[in-house]
């Protein structure tokens, strides 16, 4: 138990939270639950395949639910150790979470740089006997599809670094497919059976609370690991497992994928995504550079009003800008929900409007955003306002000839 004191000098507790949140006023990053008007164009959630407002997935999931037979517990009562399994999860076996990491050490390497993994591998074998005669295991632990700029990892050439430095095969790799699954691979299996790589991971973790319409998430491992996360997670062990209805929504998102029902949003987001990647191409005349941030203070260098960040394939658009509560309070004002994400979510300067795309959004609502865009771009370009307007684009265009896997920064 952790005590605190209180004198008379000390403000009280509640006032203490009440100045921190003050604070993130005062730097308009205080966060509030919101409720969105239901006329609003979703361009935020995870819902990749808008499965979660699919007629098909209520249809399926009432069905699975009315089907439990009278008295059916529809809570689980307990952990999966406990009272908290049943025939019906074991035949799901899915698992909450895990906390796998039992590692001595813990090394970054760059972002999606295989380079950078080999030189750490490198300067790790160097030092450690244990991992060069393959006595101590090394785990890659990295996501697939990575949840803020939707770049896809270079898994195939991480792979070729680990078993070429690691002969012994004491090289490990951990997947997190979270933003993946649904989207990509057959049958939305995620990037590793996309690419074949499926006998080389030793744990794949693919959630269901985004594309898949529930939550919590399932460890493809082979059983010894099972056993072993069954002993040691914690989260295994002390979280009291998913009840029926979410056992339920689960199972009615499998029974989906796997007879093919999510192919074809599976493909209308692809086609949804090339869409909006040429169209904010489109963009491409309307340059500026900003000399006032967003409170109003000069930016010191000129800064690119705005600028698209997008992976191929990838239903996550970065729309970078230094500017992007502004940026983003406008796209709200026409009902489309995107959100500004800022520093320290991601790094200071990688401020941005996260868009993501979903099978169910049309082809108007993405012209909506885009001209609403178009028309916040042109809108700071007249004199009123503390931009300045730049005849030529800068750096790289948005091009659809970008080679898969080749991830650049357009300056539109
Ligand atoms: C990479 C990654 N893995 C796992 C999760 C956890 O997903 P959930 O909260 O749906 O269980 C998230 C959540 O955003 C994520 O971004």
């Amino acid at each position: 138990m952790t005590t605190t004191t209180t004198t008379k000098n000390q403000p009280s507790l509640l006032a203490s939270l009440q100045s921190a949140l003050q604070k993130r006023e005062t730097r308009l990053s205080r966060r509030r639950l919101t409720i969105l008007p239901p006329t609003s164009t979703d361009f935020s959630s995870n819902d990749f395949l808008s499965l979660s407002t699919s007629p098909l997935f209520r249809a399926r999931l009432l069905a699975h639910l009315q089907s439990a037979p009278p008295r059916y517990p529809f809570a689980s009562g307990g952990s999966r150790l406990l009272d908290g399994n049943s025939p019906y999860a074991e035949a799901l076996d899915a698992h909450e979470g895990m906390r796998l990491s039992r590692a001595g050490k813990t090394v970054p390497f760059l972002h999606s740089s295989p380079e950078s993994l080999e030189a750490v591998l490198t300067a790790e074998i160097a030092a450690d006997a244990g991992i060069r005669d393959g006595s101590r295991n090394v785990f890659v632990v990295v996501e697939s599809v990575y949840s803020m700029d939707g770049d896809i990892a270079p898994l195939r050439e991480f792979v070729e670094v680990v078993e070429r430095v690691l002969p012994c095969g004491n090289g490990y790799f951990v997947v997190d497919e979270a933003h993946a699954t649904g989207v990509f691979g057959p049958g939305g299996a995620g990037v590793v059976k996309e690419l074949g790589l499926q006998e080389r991971m030793f744990v794949r973790v693919h959630t269901f609370g985004k594309a898949l319409a529930s939550h919590g998430a399932i460890v493809l491992c082979c059983p010894d690991t099972r056993d072993y996360l069954i002993n040691y997670a914690r989260t295994v062990i002390y979280t009291t497992a998913m009840g029926f209805p979410s056992l339920a929504a689960i199972r009615t998102a499998y029974e989906l994928l796997s007879e093919g029902e999510t192919e074809e949003p599976q493909a209308t987001l692809q086609s949804l995504i090339r869409y909006l990647r040429a169209r904010l191409a489109s963009l491409d005349t309307l340059t500026l550079t900003l000399t006032l941030d967003e409170d109003g203070n000069p930016t010191g260098n000129p800064t690119p009003l705005f600028a698209v960040d997008h992976f191929p394939r990838s239903p996550i658009f970065s729309l970078r800008s230094p500017v992007p509560r502004h940026l983003a309070a406008a796209c709200q004002r026409k009902g489309f929900v995107v959100r500004a994400i800022m520093a320290p979510t991601v790094p200071v300067g990688k401020e941005r409007v996260r868009v993501c795309l979903h099978a169910g959004n049309t082809v108007e609502e993405i012209d909506g955003l885009v001209e609403t865009i178009r028309g916040w771009l042109v809108e700071r370009q007249s004199p009123q306002t503390q931009t300045q307007s730049q005849s030529q684009s800068q750096g790289l265009g948005l091009g659809m000839g970008q080679a898969q896997g080749e991830k650049r920064v357009a300056r539109l």
